[in-house]
């Protein structure tokens, strides 16, 4: 069984997981990238980086439901187990999230529960935090509601905007994610409710 990583945009989680993947020797590595977005950054870095990529384009679906399924089918055909959001820009819907239920993991640019959804970092500043941060957490139905693994604290300073936070904040996260993630992959994290990490993606 092996990780795919969803992403939308640049990628440099998406870059930061498959290095410290290969750095360490994770038990189960990244053989995957999913994408939602032809012409993305993390394209390229999945080309350089020679992980397998698939694009899927929501609008060429009937719907969500549609979209996921042929999702799904090709997370099923390579032995996909964990799915890893890294800058995926959608609300996953119910048939992943049924289908591999605890197995997806999100990461957030703040101290959840505070400031969801998008644009986390220009809300912190909107709204004048002194702390914002990084949320490693689960996915379930709601915009970033799932169970949280892991926070780390970013300092925000007085003369910050959203680029110079964004760098504080995005250097947090690719240490914290695989941190994370290996942690999951030897046992030391485990899924709300027990059933995610010893079972195959087709139970
Ligand atoms: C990351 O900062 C991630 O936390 C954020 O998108 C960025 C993607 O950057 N995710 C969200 O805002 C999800 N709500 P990357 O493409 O360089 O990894």
């Amino acid at each position: 069984m092996s990780i795919a990583v969803f992403a939308s945009g640049n990628g440099s989680n998406f870059e930061a997981l498959v290095e410290r993947s290969k750095r360490q020797g994770w038990p189960e590595m990244i053989t995957l990238l999913v994408c939602d977005r032809p012409g993305a950054g993390v394209l390229d870095r999945a080309k350089r980086l020679e992980i397998p990529s698939a694009v899927f384009q929501p609008a060429d679906y009937a719907s969500k439901a549609e979209y996921e399924k042929e999702v799904l089918a090709l997370l099923r055909e390579r032995g996909i187990r964990w799915i890893l959001l890294a800058g995926y820009m959608r609300m996953v819907g119910s048939v992943l999230l049924e289908a591999c239920r605890w197995r997806i993991l999100n990461i957030h640019p703040s101290l959840l529960p505070a400031f969801q959804g998008k644009n986390a970092i220009q809300q912190a500043l909107d709204y004048g935090v002194r702390w914002t941060g990084v949320t490693v957490h689960w996915v379930d139905e709601g915009i970033d509601t799932g169970p949280i693994i892991d926070q780390k604290p970013v300092l925000v300073e007085p003369d910050d905007n959203v680029e110079s936070l964004q760098k504080k904040i995005q250097f947090v996260e690719h240490n914290l994610y695989p941190a994370v993630v290996r942690k999951l992959l030897t046992g030391q994290v485990s899924p709300p409710e027990g059933d995610g990490g010893g079972k195959g993606e087709q139970d």
